[in-house]
């Protein structure tokens, strides 16, 4: 059986970055209270043009390269998203198109917070059950458009990015080891995006209502954190026979400083075992475990043959964790410039749009 390593990996910010001074200007907070209860100092905000396919192309290119993989070598994309571009079409077929993996299947994931950890893990089975070789895991948001910025129980708390892993199999030991993945519906109205779905389609009414806002129990959520965080870890170390001891990192969701150090009082572990990086970036819901894996990599923290756990929760209820021995790039020859796909599949895109223009002239005259 194959195992489903993790050999390439990338983030990216948008530029402009939104300081808790910046935020105190425009709602009833200051710096101090919002880096006393969450640890956030700062967080990055798109641009106007900026949405998650373009946030997720920068990071997949830069993973891609990492791991030395041509976009066409791509079997399957997922891109775990809580702030989808459309409802449909995917977010994960317009990063398809965009990075030219024209061989890729593309599906998005909704699992809110927790989706990094559970594509990954879907990824990793299909690598595991032999059906495909090579996979796009990505997480990317712009939840920045889905907060009420007159709300500082929420505007606060959140920031945009994107992080991507390439998943490849290999005869190897190691690489994806276990993950677990637990929902709990029960407390689904704790965390919500109601509005623009088919239960409350947009209308004047929804939109005068702020159903198209982020809405929260911040209290129940920090509960339900806390409780689930330390358990899972637990859980997906269990089934590979592992305990904390062997252990090298952990790397959890960037929700909130205090939940993390909560988790680590649970698991009975020092706090500089956790990647935290929460305070330059907010919560970036499905980026955030892959951004703080790119820093500890680039930091030089997470190294080849550490044990790794990731943990995430979110709404839903979601929340799960995985346990990786981190490898690296497969080494190989070849060197692979997957800026040169993006170029080919705009040139493919123009291509597509002149062929329809054209046909839609002749349509006309036969008419
Ligand atoms: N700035 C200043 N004061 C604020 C504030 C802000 N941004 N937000 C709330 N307050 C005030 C409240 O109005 C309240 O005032 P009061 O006592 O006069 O009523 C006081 O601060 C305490 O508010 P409270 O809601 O009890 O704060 P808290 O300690 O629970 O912290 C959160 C609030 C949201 C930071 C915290 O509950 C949290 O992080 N929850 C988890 C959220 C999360 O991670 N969500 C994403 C999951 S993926």
């Amino acid at each position: 059986m194959p195992f489903a390593h993790i050999t390439g990996w990338g983030m990216f910010v948008p530029e402009p970055v939104l300081t808790n001074n910046d935020l105190a200007k425009i709602i009833d907070t200051n710096d101090e209270w919002i880096r006393d209860h969450t640890g956030i100092r700062e967080r990055h905000i798109a641009r106007e043009t900026e949405f998650p396919s373009t946030l997720a192309v920068e990071a997949s290119l830069k993973a891609l390269a990492m791991a030395n993989l041509a976009p066409t070598e791509l079997d399957l994309i997922i891109c775990s998203t809580s702030s989808p571009e459309y409802i449909f079409p995917a977010t994960a077929c317009l990063i398809q198109d965009q990075i030219g993996a024209t061989k890729a299947g593309a599906f998005d994931l909704l699992a809110a917070c927790s989706g990094f950890i559970f594509a990954a893990n879907m990824a990793a089975q299909a690598i595991r059950s032999g059906s495909i070789k090579n996979a796009l895991v990505i997480g990317s948001e712009t939840l920045s458009r889905f907060v009420d910025w007159k709300d500082r129980n929420t505007c606060i708390l959140f920031g945009d990015g994107a992080g991507a892993f390439v998943l490849q199999a290999s005869e190897k030991p190691g690489g994806i080891l276990s993950a677990v993945m637990h929902s709990d519906g029960s407390g689904a109205d704790s965390l919500t995006l109601l509005g623009g779905g088919s239960r409350h389609p947009a209308t004047e009414l929804t939109l005068h209502e702020g159903k198209h806002f982020v809405q929260m129990d911040g209290k129940a959520v920090f509960r339900f954190a806390t409780r689930v965080m330390g358990r899972a870890v637990i859980e997906a170390l269990e089934a590979v026979g592992m305990t904390t001891n062997d252990v090298q990192w952990i790397i959890p969701h960037q929700a909130n400083f205090r939940i993390i150090e909560t988790a680590a009082k649970y698991l009975k572990m020092p706090l500089d075992k956790f990647v935290i990086n929460v305070e330059h970036y907010g919560n970036t819901s499905t980026a955030s475990i892959p951004i703080a894996t790119v820093e500890a990599v680039q930091k030089g923290q997470l190294k080849p043959g550490d044990k790794v756990v990731f943990v995430g929760f979110g709404a839903g209820l979601t929340w799960g964790a995985m346990v990786v021995e981190w490898t690296g790039p497969i080494p190989t020859k070849k060197q692979i410039h997957p800026e040169q796909y993006r170029l080919f599949a705009r040139l493919r895109r123009f291509v597509r749009r002149a062929i329809r223009y054209i046909e839609s002239l002749y349509s006309r005259k036969e008419v």
